[in-house]
């Protein structure tokens, strides 16, 4: 059976980026895979958060990824660093992965273009943890979003040198997956880029969001002055606000806009307020479900025990092999 590895940063609230991007696939693919998931509290701490803001986050995280339905009968659900093998084999890693190719990333290089003031190590060598955190339950598929592939890529790079440097083939190749198409990127609202929790205000809808936000911010989305003759191409803002209809709503609602942008009779305003109320409809269970789980602290702290338990006893066995391959023996 392959095995599935992904992990979500908590460096904030999931949105619907996140919900569609990763989160659904881990639904998914829980049910027929041997899968990994977990909060990946290493990872933020490339931005210096605050250590009680850091823990709020990672519960937060954990609340809603089971709010959302991943269940931890059903796969291996965990905080990165209950796992600290991880953190060795990202330190052997390190020494495969070159300074060249990392300073090439283009995440890297957007933060350092953000946050010129905290070019730190970690930011460098953060597809290298990212690459350790898949390879360690030796993975076949990870879910994540089209902005994703560079890093798995990146992953791939390491695994293969590793294999062949020392003339093994004990490492997969992972592949990023999504469950039914192919990679997703989910638009945000400003008319172009993303949906993301460092994109400007009133650009996402997350998870716990209220409905009044969620109206007001869809309401705001941008549009353009509309169609003038039939069938017209799109433009970005408005393919974006239908590729949004389409992730939440049903599919005669799409169509009955698809077919009055064609013949220019569409109001976008009705067609927002369509898309506000369906996005409310699909939050609303899982946002009844995030707040009883994250007041549960006994329940989390036993499914987090758990997972840690069957994470760890995955994680060393890699890095027991690893140390073998590498020639770390005892005498
Ligand atoms: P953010 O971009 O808000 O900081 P993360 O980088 O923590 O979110 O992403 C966590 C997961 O969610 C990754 O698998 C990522 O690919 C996915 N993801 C985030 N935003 C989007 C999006 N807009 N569309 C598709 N997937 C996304
Ligand atoms: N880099 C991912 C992100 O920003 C989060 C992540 C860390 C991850 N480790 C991972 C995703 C391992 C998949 C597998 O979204």
């Amino acid at each position: 059976m392959d095995t599935v590895v992904s992990g979500i940063r908590p460096t904030g609230n999931l949105h619907l980026g996140n919900y569609f991007g990763a989160v659904r696939n881990f639904i998914k693919m829980q049910q027929d895979y041997n899968s990994f998931f977990f909060v990946a509290d290493y990872h933020s701490l490339t931005t210096h958060p605050n250590p009680a803001d850091l823990n709020t986050s990672v519960r937060q995280v954990l609340a809603e990824y089971l709010a959302c339905g991943i269940d931890p009968e059903k796969c291996t659900l965990y905080i990165q660093s209950d796992v600290p093998e991880t953190a060795e084999l990202y330190l052997l890693l390190n020494m495969l992965a070159y300074v060249g190719e990392l300073e090439r990333s283009t995440s890297f290089k957007d933060k350092i273009r953000m946050h010129p003031d905290n070019v730190n190590a970690g930011l460098l060598t953060y597809p290298v943890l990212m690459a350790a955190d898949i390879i360690i339950h030796r993975a076949h598929k990870v879910p994540v979003g089209k902005d994703q592939q560079q890093h798995l890529e990146m992953t791939r790079n390491f695994v293969n040198r590793f294999n062949h440097l020392y003339g093994v083939n004990y490492f997969p190749e992972p592949e990023a997956f999504n469950f039914s198409e192919e990679l997703i990127k989910v638009p945000g609202l400003d008319g172009s880029g993303k949906m993301g929790k460092s994109a400007a205000e009133g650009n996402t809808i997350f998870l716990v969001d209220e409905p009044e936000a969620i109206r007001k911010k869809v309401m705001r989305a941008v549009t353009d002055t509309g169609p003038v003759e039939p069938n017209q191409p799109k433009s970005e803002s408005i393919a974006n606000i239908f590729t949004l209809m389409k992730l939440v709503s049903d599919s005669d609602t799409v169509e009955h806009f698809e077919s009055s942008y064609n013949n220019c009779t569409i109001r976008y305003g009705d067609m927002k307020k369509q898309l506000a109320e369906d996005m409310i409809r699909f939050i609303a269970p899982i946002q009844q479900q995030i707040k009883k789980f994250f007041a549960d602290t006994e329940l989390l702290h036993t499914i987090v025990s758990h997972g840690a338990e069957k994470a760890k006893e995955s994680a060393a066995i890699t890095v027991n092999e690893v140390r073998k391959i590498i020639g770390i023996k005892k005498f």
